[in-house]
């Protein structure tokens, strides 16, 4: 998309609300039309994934602050709640936000949240820093020139021994290359690109930021781009693949040559580079 084609946030923001009365609730924040089981297999690795990068509670004397850009339904929002952070929660979709409040109501940590109906790259948060920065499945919806204000905002927020949890799709990986690529935004608010790590790496370096791979998904990736496809396929050998995909990419290396070209997905840390 050349970076003078405008954005729209308002429209983006209606696409979303769309969507998520439309489907079930995984499928309006993961992939569209995929079958429940490899959504439910990307939720459990990006949770585990997140999870295992925290804190545990006992190093962590008072409650901390987290900032989660495009919370969606609040998959993380409502993880960080657990974990005892208080979360912000940033979303350009007002139904999208309803869902993420309803859910830390029901387990009774709404006390916790805070959330503003905003766009990501202009959302106001006067002059707070935060510890955990999370920004799941946004920057890929975002044309360049927005996702590079949102990470330059997010890295002003960001506490100076903070951590900011991004996930990005890859660029390089053989599934991927052709797909998940518009060159604008459509008419209904949608887009969709490739961002990849090198595109990260550059951001980060230019803003003085150290960045660091934690995460990959290559066996979830192999089932969803090869096997939910596959007529052969039946959907209990596929329920049993999911099921162990997320222990076993997460006991890969993140950053093999295997990951790099079959990961649809990878998990980065950023951190001040002082
Ligand atoms: C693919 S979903 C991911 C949601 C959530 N992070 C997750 O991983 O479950 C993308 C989310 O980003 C939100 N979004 C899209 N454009 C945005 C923008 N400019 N600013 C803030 N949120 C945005 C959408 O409304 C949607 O909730």
């Amino acid at each position: 998309m050349p970076k003078s084609v405008q954005y729209d946030a308002e429209k983006a923001g209606i696409y979303w609300s769309r969507r998520v009365k439309e489907v079930d609730p995984l499928s309006a924040v993961l992939t569209y039309n995929a079958p429940k089981e490899i959504n439910k297999a990307y939720d459990l690795w990006e949770r585990k994934a997140l999870i295992t990068q925290l804190p545990s509670s006992q190093n962590r004397k008072k409650a901390r602050s987290a900032l989660d850009l495009g919370c969606g339904i609040g998959r993380l929002s409502l993880l960080l709640l657990q974990q005892g952070y208080n979360v912000t929660a940033v979303d350009v979709s007002q139904e999208m936000l309803s869902r993420c409040i309803r859910r830390a109501s029901r387990a009774k940590l709404r006390e916790s949240l805070e959330c503003l109906s905003a766009s990501a790259n202009t959302v106001n948060l006067s002059n707070r820093k935060f510890d955990i920065i999370t920004c799941f499945g946004l920057l890929e919806h975002l044309p360049p020139r927005v996702r590079s204000a949102t990470m330059k905002h997010a890295f002003a927020h960001l506490a100076s021994k903070g951590r900011m949890f991004v996930v990005v799709n890859n660029s390089a990986c053989i599934w991927l290359n052709k797909r998940y690529h518009l060159t604008r935004q459509t008419k209904d608010g949608y887009y969709v690109g490739l961002v990849g790590v090198s595109w990260l790496q550059r951001l980060c370096s230019k803003h003085n930021m150290k960045l660091n791979i934690v995460a990959s998904n290559p066996l979830y990736s192999i089932a969803h781009y090869c096997l939910s496809d596959n007529a052969q396929v039946d959907t209990k050998t596929l329920k049993r693949f999911v099921r162990v995909s997320s222990d076993v990419d997460l006991q890969l290396s993140p950053e093999s040559p295997f990951a790099e070209l079959t990961s649809a997905h990878y998990m980065m840390e950023i951190r001040h580079n002082r």
